[in-house]
């Protein structure tokens, strides 16, 4: 064992499948046999002795019906999965709990593909990087994994190139990998219906719950205890902001003089828009604020559609809409503009507030107030990469998994001068204050060297600490003592001391 151990690192040769790889934690046996597990009612996990089953909601967990590459998998489930631990033999469909229509993976997982940011987010916050095998750099913000691609740039490989996905199986780059992480629309599509995990935090309409996707990310890699104890910190973090909100929602001496303050999130292209997703919603309620509610009818010029988290989205057609989408925007204290955030986030490029929707500070308050309270989603993106000068933008590829800095910075938006958080801005700026805004390249992450001596090899074990908010907050590793012990020994504190086991129950509970 040694002696081949040996070999395989100083060929650099990659394990055989089957093998476990050196970093990987052993299956998490204090799990079998207990009851399902369900998570945002979007996949249930069920326990067995050396493998896991992974369900996707037969209602909620589907293949986009027009968007999806593959026409043949439009508006269908998402198959069951089986994840089998390396060096067992794969389960068959007639053992314990495994559908007839499951495909199986061999965990830890060594090999991957991630077809977008939001999956990253989260692999590296369970510092798994080390199974990355293809990721396109061109849409993600994160610096260490901008490092990443620096240290290994054979990482790298935009989707749009013909070896994504498109060659015959086996020979393209998707197809080698183990699995590929994509989402409904197939962002990142390998091609391989077999490998294809729909990673979707994107769907999942609580801010919340989006972070607790890092249980759906640990299941692959056996990191469940990692992945509580992170989850619970982010929780308790969030939490705790949630309270500061519920305070400042009925301050009089705040500039609302205790009236609760209104806030919307909103965009315009061909037509002028107000898209109350769930999570931003809750963000807003959440940070001591309300949304500006909608009307009961459509105004004229206006029309409403239905989102797949429930909620209503409203269209003003331009310039039939302007007066109702007017007196809509006149009503928000606080306004997020989202338009034309996409590809270009120069912030010399932005056409001002009044220009694009065509109103007046007269007409709008929170475009009168002093500074403007109208902000933008692109606090953070990545500097330029390549020829076409692609950049990430962080709301999309690390907000989802990290609410507590998203609500951290929507409240201090809210708030001004009445809150400020520990973990200081990050995905909002003013708009008249264009150089708040953060671009942030490989130079970013902790591990790079300006000598050119980058740390490389840390990268790939690197646990993310993910940012903590709220005063007195800070985030505390899980401790941990040899790899063989690590089960047993493996600690998990909360503010307190609080055993595993202790922190385990209520998710399934
Ligand atoms: C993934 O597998 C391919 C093909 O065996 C190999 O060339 C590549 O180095 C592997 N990547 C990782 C991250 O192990
Ligand atoms: C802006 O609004 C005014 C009315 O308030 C209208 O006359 C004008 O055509 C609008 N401009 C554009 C570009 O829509």
């Amino acid at each position: 064992m040694f002696a081949r151990a040996a070999l395989l690192v100083a060929l650099g040769l990659q394990p055989a499948a089957g093998d476990c790889p050196s970093w990987g934690k052993p299956f998490p046996s204090n799990l079998a046999g207990l009851d399902k597990i369900s998570f945002a009612n979007l996949y249930d996990v069920t326990y067995y002795d050396q493998y896991k089953v992974i369900e996707y909601s037969a209602t909620l967990a589907q293949y986009h019906p027009s968007w999806h590459p593959e026409a043949s998998l439009r508006g269908t489930r998402v198959p069951p999965m089986v994840l089998y631990q390396c060096g067992t033999t794969k389960p068959t469909t007639s053992m314990p709990g495994v559908p007839s229509d499951a495909r199986f993976f061999e965990i830890p997982v060594k090999n991957a593909t991630v077809g977008w940011g939001g999956p990253l987010a989260f692999i590296e916050l369970l510092g798994v990087s080390q199974s990355i095998d293809m990721v396109d750099i061109r849409t993600i913000s994160s610096p260490c994994m901008q490092l990443l691609e620096v240290c290994y740039p054979e990482t790298h490989i935009p989707t749009s190139l013909p070896d994504w996905s498109a060659n015959p199986e086996w020979t393209n780059r998707a197809g080698r990998t183990d699995v590929v992480f994509t989402d409904a629309s197939g962002t990142g599509w390998g091609g391989d219906a077999t490998k294809d995990v729909p990673f979707l935090v994107s769907l999942d309409p609580g801010s919340l719950s989006r972070a607790e996707w890092i249980k759906f990310m640990a299941l692959f890699y056996n990191e469940e205890a990692q992945a509580e104890h992170i989850f619970e910190q982010v929780k308790a973090d969030y939490n705790a902001l949630k309270a500061v909100g519920d305070q400042l929602r009925t301050d009089a001496s705040t500039e609302y003089n205790g009236a609760q303050p209104k806030v919307i999130f909103v965009n315009s292209g061909t037509t002028n828009t107000v898209a109350n997703a769930a999570y931003k919603t809750q963000l807003i309620t959440d940070a001591g604020a309300q949304v500006v509610p909608l009307p009961a009818v459509a105004p004229a010029g206006c029309t409403f559609s239905t989102n797949t988290d429930g909620t209503k989205t409203m269209r003003c057609d331009i310039p039939a809409g302007d007066a109702a989408f007017t007196s809509f925007l006149a009503e928000a204290d606080v306004i997020i503009d989202e338009s034309s955030l996409w590809p270009d986030y120069d912030p010399a490029k932005y056409r001002g507030f009044a220009t694009i929707y065509n109103v007046t500070a007269d007409q709008v308050p929170a475009l009168a107030r002093n500074p403007p309270n109208i902000f933008r989603l692109d606090g953070q993106v990545s500097d330029a990469f390549g020829d076409g000068n692609s950049q990430g933008m962080s709301w999309l590829d690390i907000q989802q998994s990290e609410p507590q800095q998203a609500l951290a910075g929507l409240m201090e938006a809210i708030w001004d001068r009445d809150f400020t958080s520990t973990c200081g801005q990050k995905y909002l700026w003013r708009v008249s204050n264009p150089s708040a805004q953060n671009v942030v390249g490989h130079q970013g992450c902790p591990l790079y060297s300006a000598q050119g001596q980058n740390d490389c090899q840390s990268l790939h074990g690197r646990l993310h600490v993910p940012p903590m908010c709220s005063a007195g907050n800070v985030f505390e590793p899980l401790e941990t003592t040899t790899v063989a012990s690590q089960e047993a020994s493996v600690a998990c504190r909360v503010g307190a001391a609080l055993s595993l086991a202790a922190v385990l129950v209520p998710f399934w509970a």
